[in-house]
């Protein structure tokens, strides 16, 4: 379980996260939404890692983003907002360059399945000449090479065909309820949020995403 107590972050003078407490169990799809700047990257990046803890209390399965940061690396993927792929190695090379920079070892068909459990079967093909959407699901892939038991996708599907679209929604809707992962992710798509997400957060003081919400019927909770 994800436990988030009392964060707050600051950019010099500017609060951008106020006081967030929220919990996330294992199993769950949780849509973050709110507009430009609301600091979703920002909650994100904090989970991920990426930004250091400075005010709260953050953990996952026990372990304490205070002092567990490494352990909590390995049970962590993070997909950031601009894809992060090599654009001159095909799909194959692309999936094993980064399972050797991983520390858990997977023979090339494991990483095969992996591309292809998301519909993505261009293994040979050079990442430059794949779809937006094609691209978005290689980083998915990349991302789940080591397993982890919480993912952490900043917009994966913006800018991308419906098609992939979908098939990235539903596809992370599936690792959630099989396999039990914990997902977290940012899309301003609100349809696809509402379809997919088993609960919703709203960060920002914009009442526009939280009516949305709620006039489609959907529970909501702003940080
Ligand atoms: N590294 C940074 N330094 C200073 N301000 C930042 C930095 N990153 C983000 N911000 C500011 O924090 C606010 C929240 O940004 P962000 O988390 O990226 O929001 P969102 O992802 O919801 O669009 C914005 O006003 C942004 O300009
Ligand atoms: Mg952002």
């Amino acid at each position: 379980m994800l436990k988030v107590e009392s964060l707050s972050k600051n950019y010099d003078s500017k609060q951008v996260l106020a006081d967030v407490t929220f919990q996330v169990n294992p199993g769950e799809v949780v849509g973050l939404v709110g507009e430009n700047g609301a600091g979703k990257s920002t909650l994100l990046n904090t989970l991920a890692t990426l930004i250091p803890l400075e005010k709260g209390h953050i953990e996952f399965n026990g372990l304490r983003y205070e002092s567990d940061r490494q352990k909590l690396r390995q049970k962590i993927g993070f997909i950031p907002q601009d894809i992060a792929v090599w654009e001159e190695f095909s799909v194959e090379e692309n999936m094993v360059f980064f399972e050797q920079l991983s520390w858990v070892r997977k023979s090339r068909e494991q990483l095969r399945q992996l591309c292809l459990d998301m519909k993505l079967d261009r293994w040979k093909e050079k990442t430059q000449s794949l779809s937006g959407g094609m691209k978005r699901k290689l980083n998915i892939a990349i991302s789940l090479i080591h397993d982890p038991d919480i993912l952490l996708l900043d917009e994966p599907t913006v800018g991308i065909d419906l098609k992939s679209r979908k098939e990235i929604g539903s596809y992370l809707h599936d690792l959630a309820k099989v396999k039990g992962k914990t997902i977290i992710y940012t899309s301003h798509d609100m349809e696809e949020i509402m379809t997919y997400c088993d609960r919703i957060y709203v960060i920002g003081n914009d009442p526009f995403y939280k009516n949305l919400l709620l006039e489609n019927g959907k529970k909501v909770e702003v940080l």
